[in-house]
């Protein structure tokens, strides 16, 4: 079992030097946005990226983000920035031949701006490195903006997750996309 995980969290720390490159291999450079793998000291700026996001609530906690970051090492948490400070964040989770996208979110001030796109298609990426052969998420039912987003990627959904969000009494879509 360490075996295999070390193995992924090997395959991800080769994925970032071999597909990231420079950090702008998803972005035109005049955002002079990069991404790079995300550390302990990054939560605080995650948390208010989460904040601005979510008009105040946080539906991951501090201890969520430490456990993501650098305890679960089955999990890949990155953030993009601009100018060094944290404007986006995507975690990624290997789950048999899955690769879960388990958060995702850029901050208001620079949604639409291919940052969210850019994520994505770095998670498509490592997917591919690792042959696993879809990408999945949840979402909830009401938010039909990121459902468009995830659509306009080539994620297809066509499971209804009932009551997945207990505390928010929600409906959950669940959201795959398949990697050739
Ligand atoms: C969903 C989210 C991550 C998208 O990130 P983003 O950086 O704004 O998205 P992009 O700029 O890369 O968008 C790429 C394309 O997706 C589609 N898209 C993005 N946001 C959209 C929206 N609000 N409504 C409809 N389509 C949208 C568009 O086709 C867009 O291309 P275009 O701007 O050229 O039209 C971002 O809006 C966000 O953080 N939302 C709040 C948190 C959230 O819902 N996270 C997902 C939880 S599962």
């Amino acid at each position: 079992m360490k075996k295999l995980i070390t193995w992924w969290r090997n395959l991800i720390d080769f994925q970032l030097d071999d597909v990231i490159k420079d950090g702008n291999d998803y972005f035109n450079n005049e955002l002079n946005c990069m991404i790079r793998k995300a550390n302990a000291q990054d939560i605080r700026s995650i948390l208010m990226v989460e904040r601005d996001v979510y008009l105040g609530e946080l539906p991951w906690t501090y201890t969520d983000f430490f456990t993501e970051i650098s305890i679960n090492r089955q999990a890949g948490f990155f953030v993009a920035t601009i100018e060094e400070e944290v404007v986006a964040f995507i975690g990624l989770r290997a789950q048999k031949n899955t690769l879960h996208i388990s958060n995702l979110a850029v901050k208001r001030q620079h949604q639409r701006m291919g940052i969210g796109q850019a994520l994505i298609e770095m998670g498509k990426a490592i997917g591919k490195q690792l042959e696993i052969s879809q990408l999945s998420l949840e979402v909830r039912f009401s938010n039909k903006d990121a459902q468009a987003f995830y659509r306009k990627l080539g994620f297809h959904s066509d499971k209804i997750l009932k009551g997945y969000y207990t505390e928010l009494k929600e409906d959950g879509i669940e959201m795959i996309y398949q990697i050739d």
